[in-house]
């Protein structure tokens, strides 16, 4: 699925691709079989910009799928609508809500999800927060479902993994991207630097 609307920033095109090939690794890895029909869940999702990527690996052949993303800032969530709805290929049904993403516990109408993901997690920004959204995340996974993050910093990928295996989750596949691109604004820091995929249990 291409892009209805070009990213906004150079360089996305390129990182997106190599997530891309990260994700396939990370879900090759952890033993991933497709479904016929997905829910795929993005939270934290920002902009979404990796969603062509993300139901590429996710859902190579599916004709029929379910994707939500939620984010709390509407603008970006305004964005990714305007990007990748009008993209989606019929059967797909492609949603992002701005919303609480540690909240999806009180969503009632939400189905249970075969994939969740959450991109450059931000869990050392508000540890007691993200304690809650990757319990209420582990929760929705239908059996057999799988989670996977990514993260900006090194030190921040093992705290949330900790926090993750502290709430039950099983370790599937733990990988370091081989060509992160590094950011300038902070020492160690680069553009899905690791992935970890996890299973509720
Ligand atoms: C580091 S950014 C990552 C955004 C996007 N996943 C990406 O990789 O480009 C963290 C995102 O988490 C979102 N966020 C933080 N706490 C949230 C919450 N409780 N519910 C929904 N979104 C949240 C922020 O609005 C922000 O977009």
């Amino acid at each position: 699925m291409q892009p209805a609307i070009p990213f906004s920033f150079p360089g996305i095109d390129a990182d997106v691709r190599r997530l891309g090939s990260l994700l396939g690794l990370g879900l090759h890895a952890a033993g991933w079989q497709a479904p016929a029909k997905p829910a795929v869940l993005n939270l934290a999702c920002g902009r979404a910009d990796e969603t062509g990527v993300l139901l590429a690996a996710a859902a190579p052949l599916a004709a029929e799928l379910f994707y939500l993303g939620i984010d709390l800032r509407p603008p970006e969530i305004a964005e990714a609508r305007s990007r990748w709805i009008p993209a989606a290929p019929p059967g797909w049904q492609l949603d992002f809500r701005a919303g609480d993403a540690s909240r999806t516990d009180r969503m009632k109408q939400l189905p249970p999800f075969d994939f969740i993901f959450i991109r450059h997690q931000n869990y050392w920004h508000d540890p007691t927060v993200w304690l809650v959204l990757f319990k209420n995340a582990l929760a929705a996974l239908k059996p057999g479902g799988l989670l996977a993050i990514t993260s900006y910093f090194d030190r921040e990928h093992e705290l949330a993994s900790a926090c993750l295996l502290q709430c039950g989750a099983l370790r599937r596949a733990e990988i370091p991207h081989p060509h992160s691109r590094p950011l300038p604004d902070a020492p160690g820091k680069s553009v899905d630097r690791r992935l970890a995929v996890f299973s509720a249990g």
